[in-house]
């Protein structure tokens, strides 16, 4: 058989490309071309080289000018050449940053660079962030016994373009659970997958969906401020207090953004009669309710609160993922919309977002319907109970003067603190190693109310076995009464 490129391609294991461009004739061609290869690092140091025979066929070059050009790599020190096992990239030759590929000439490798373990990207040393689930709990074998049958079960359509609203056999998952779980009231025509909440605002107001004035709880997450904000909404805080929302004071806005399960990031449930008096706003104005229900289901010492679409779903946007109950990567979540809503939000998506990966909202379909979802949330209610029990112990252990509020559900709570200590206290547990936010980190810059000082401490994120001296470095850092 006549030594192709394919085959010779196969003996190595990969295919390579290499233009032989530039002044000099080809073997100082080849030489540019292989150092290039390596400094930009798809040659990965130990690779194998193909034999001077067939990279010579592969790009209709004499053998001898390839055994020329390996020499002098090798000479350089770029190549490694060892009795039977060929020619191969020499080891600790650093691969050029990505940014300076293309740049003229090449540093030489240095004779010898001793090796390294490669950086590995370090969080804090106490992770006490608000946001994020354990990761070390992501359920993997269910999620990917889940994926195997839904692979297997799959039929080809799948595989060519997908539904802009999402797979029914998701939407319709979604539309049991949410039923059973929340309270929410829909049918699978009215739900539209995306790939989390902060897309659905895109979505929603970048897509022309809906226009702004938006009312916003005046604490909330300054990234969905700014994302409102990119697409031209002007935002205008509502007030908080014991109850929640002041929704009396709901002016001219089109629609109001909440979080009426757990008021992020102070914690607690919106008063009942002031759901009550949300969904009349809304009737009275045509006006419309966001529900933010980004941790509903994580409620420890009653049932969780329901969803306020429930009440009326002609006037609620019904907003949920699996960021908190799954993880933030996953990126799938969903609108729970108003049928009149339903058309213009798939026109937003358009052409270039019309569908999250089929694949993973086949897997998550699986494993809603067969009930791991449903596990997986009650395992890791009882972990984060726990954690907020270690939480609220240590603080009565350590600091009884410090009060900690909302801790009824979700993954955080907030510590309230002496007033003017909070930007110290946020500093002294940088000192002990430990990573939180300040209550005003997440304040509306236009508004005059002001929720007191307070640390918003997350007791998700950790894994089981930082947990506990995240709680110790915490402690230390708390100012004295
Ligand atoms: C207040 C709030 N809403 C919504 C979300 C979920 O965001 P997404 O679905 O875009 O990951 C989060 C997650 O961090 C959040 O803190």
């Amino acid at each position: 058989m006549a030594d192709s490129w394919v085959n010779s391609a196969e003996r190595i294991g990969a295919d390579l490309h290499l233009e032989l461009t530039g002044p000099g004739g080809r073997r100082a061609a080849l030489i540019r071309a292989l150092r290039e290869a390596v400094r930009s690092g798809r040659l990965a140091p130990g690779t194998r080289l193909p034999p001077y025979r067939s990279l010579a066929a592969d790009l209709g070059v004499a053998r001898n000018t390839v055994a020329d050009a390996y020499a002098e790599l090798v000479a350089e020190g770029w190549l490694t050449a060892r009795q039977g096992s060929g020619t191969r990239v020499a080891m600790g030759v650093p691969p050029m940053p990505f940014r300076q590929w293309g740049s003229a000439e090449p540093p030489r490798p240095a004779a010898r660079v001793p090796r390294k373990a490669p950086p590995r990207a370090r969080g804090p040393r106490h992770d006490l962030r608000q946001g994020t689930p354990d990761a070390s709990a992501f359920p993997r074998t269910a999620w990917l016994a889940s994926y195997r049958r839904a692979l297997q079960q799959a039929p080809n359509e799948v595989f060519g373009p997908g539904d802009p609203a999402g797979r029914a056999e998701l939407r319709e998952a979604l539309t049991e659970y949410l039923a059973r779980a929340r309270g929410v009231r829909t049918e699978p025509g009215r739900i539209v997958i995306c790939s989390g909440f902060a897309h659905a605002l895109r979505l929603l107001f970048g897509g022309g969906v809906l226009r702004g004035p938006l009312a916003v709880e005046a604490y909330g997450l300054g990234f969905h401020r700014e994302v409102l904000a990119a697409a031209g909404v002007r935002t205008v805080p509502l007030p908080l207090d014991e109850h929640g929302a002041r929704v009396d004071r709901l002016g001219r806005e089109r629609a109001v953004l909440l979080t009426p399960a757990h008021q992020f990031p102070t914690g607690g449930p919106l008063h009942p009669a002031r759901r009550a008096a949300v969904i009349d706003w809304a009737r009275a104005r045509g006006g419309l309710v966001l529900e933010d229900d980004y941790d509903g289901e994580f409620r420890y010492d009653r049932k969780p609160v329901g969803a306020v679409q429930g009440l009326d779903p002609e006037h609620v946007i019904h907003i949920g993922s699996v960021s908190k109950s799954l993880s933030p990567a996953v990126r799938l979540g969903w609108m729970v919309l108003p049928e009149r809503y339903v058309g213009a939000a798939l026109a937003a998506k358009g052409e270039r977002e019309a569908w999250a990966s089929v694949l993973d909202q086949l897997c998550l379909a699986d494993f809603v319907a067969s009930g791991a979802y449903d596990r997986h949330v009650r395992r890791m209610r009882q972990r984060y109970r726990g954690r907020r029990d270690r939480l609220v112990a240590a603080l009565a252990a350590h600091a009884p003067h410090i009060e900690v509020t909302g801790v009824a559900a979700g993954l955080h709570a907030v510590l309230r603190l002496p007033p003017g200590t909070e930007a110290s206290t946020v500093k002294a547990a940088v000192w002990q190693g430990v990573s939180l936010d300040g209550l005003a980190v997440f304040r509306h810059p236009a508004t005059d109310m002001a929720a007191g000082d307070g640390l918003v401490v997350g007791y998700a994120t950790a894994s089981e076995h930082a947990y506990g001296p995240a709680l110790e470095a915490l402690c230390r850092a708390l100012p004295p009464p």
